[in-house]
């Protein structure tokens, strides 16, 4: 389709998919791992902790995570070398060129669920936007590979703005629709955030899981029925340094294999938690009154999967009561915090039961700092 004679369109999001690995880790098997791991690293220590030239490590516990994050368990990739006290860390077969690549595998299982569930030929695709907080390798595009998978004729290139890609990526591709760039776009968010977590770290290392999620945005003339409306989108940044990771071509690990805890993600959990709520909140509540929506009214916030506390603040404030778990659902006491497909996982698993006319937004927020707003409104 050239961009020439193609009108411009009404984008909506035509159907979903998920891809969630077979493996998941209990905070009972995660903390047993990194208790174990910190009495061997203070035996191992004891005369410099006895002399007061080391502080000890101290354990983790699962009352805490459950506490303080709403996370009960996470899938992984690979769970063995995770928990193995030695290695805390995803280990796999690097994989051949002429292998499908670890992301892509991942991202084409979810695009292929939405696929199906719109009743979508792969070859009627335009568009794969790879929108995810890391990339496998910088080129050639994660989301080249996965378009040449799925068999898709027209152009795919990544995107990565950490917790909030997969809104990103959806604006952006609702955006090529309105312009008529484009009429059928997918958007894939293969999130193997176990490869970016401190897994050593007793601050952090609860709070990712694995897992990929694909949302196909399309034009209104197209779209199966029972798709729905995007009404409008809001994306916002503002640099922060409270979740960041240094990681990157420019300063690669050592030949030694250690790159440092910086170059693994990092946070102020804290300040994060503070900044983001307010900044959330706003943003939603603007964008809705510019789009005549009461946000008091909206049926249902699929919001960002990171804190069971952040969003029960941010969906008060929009709501303007404690939402309820029909209100606001949660997917962080199993899948933890997935970085930008949380949102999506809940929109996948929540949005069956909702009907025709129905208002809802899909919110994510994250390191950047970024937040990302999509209303949406079930159709007929
Ligand atoms: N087990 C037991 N205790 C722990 C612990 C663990 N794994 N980790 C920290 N603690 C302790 C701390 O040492 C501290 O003890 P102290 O009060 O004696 O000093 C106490 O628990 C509180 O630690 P803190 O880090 O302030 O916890 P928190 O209540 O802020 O919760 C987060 C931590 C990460 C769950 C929370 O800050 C959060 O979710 N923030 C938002 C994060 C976010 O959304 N990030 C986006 C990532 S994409």
């Amino acid at each position: 389709m050239t961009q020439h004679t193609m009108m411009t369109g009404r984008p909506v999001i035509s159907a979903t998919g998920l891809f969630t690995p077979a493996e998941s880790i209990t905070n009972e098997e995660l903390v047993a791992s990194f208790n174990e791991f910190v009495r061997r690293h203070n035996a191992a220590n004891a005369e410099a902790i006895a002399a007061g030239d080391m502080e000890p490590l101290q354990e983790s516990s699962v009352e805490f995570i459950e506490k303080a994050s709403g996370i009960k368990a996470r899938h992984v990739i690979a769970k063995e070398p995770v928990l193995d006290p030695d290695t805390m860390a995803p280990r796999w077969r690097e994989r051949g060129n002429d292998e499908l690549s670890q992301m892509a595998e991942i991202g084409v299982a979810a695009a292929r669920q939405s696929l199906e569930r719109a009743g979508r030929d792969a070859g009627d695709v335009d568009a794969v936007l790879c929108a995810a907080s890391n990339m496998e390798r910088p080129y050639p595009a994660m989301a080249i590979e996965i378009q040449q998978a799925l068999g898709i004729d027209g152009f795919g290139f990544d995107m990565n703005v950490a917790c909030s890609s997969a809104t990103f990526g959806i604006q952006t591709a609702a955006d090529y629709i309105r312009a008529g760039n484009a009429k059928s776009v997918l958007v894939v968010s293969p999130e193997i955030t176990s490869g970016h977590l401190n897994w050593r770290d007793r601050d952090s290392h609860f709070i990712f899981g694995d897992v990929a999620t694909a949302v196909l945005v399309e034009d209104a003339s197209i779209a199966p029925a029972g798709h729905w409306d995007i009404l409008g989108t809001k994306l916002k940044t503002v640099f922060s340094n409270n979740i960041r990771n240094n990681f990157g071509f420019l300063n690669r690990a050592s030949p030694e294999g250690q790159g440092g805890a910086d170059k693994l993600f990092v946070q102020e959990g804290r300040k994060v938690f503070k900044e983001v709520v307010p900044m959330v909140a706003e943003m939603i509540v603007s964008e809705a009154a510019r789009l005549g929506i009461d946000p008091e009214r909206l049926r249902r916030l699929w919001l960002h999967q990171a804190n069971a506390g952040m969003n029960r603040l941010i969906a008060q404030r929009v709501l303007g009561h404690e939402a309820t778990a029909d209100e606001s659902p949660t997917v962080l006491d199993t899948y933890g915090n997935t970085s930008s497909a949380g949102s999506i996982i809940a929109f996948h698993l929540h949005s069956d039961d909702l009907k025709a006319g129905d208002t809802g937004l899909i919110c994510s927020f994250g390191a950047g700092y970024s937040a990302g707003a999509v209303f949406v409104r079930k159709a007929a």
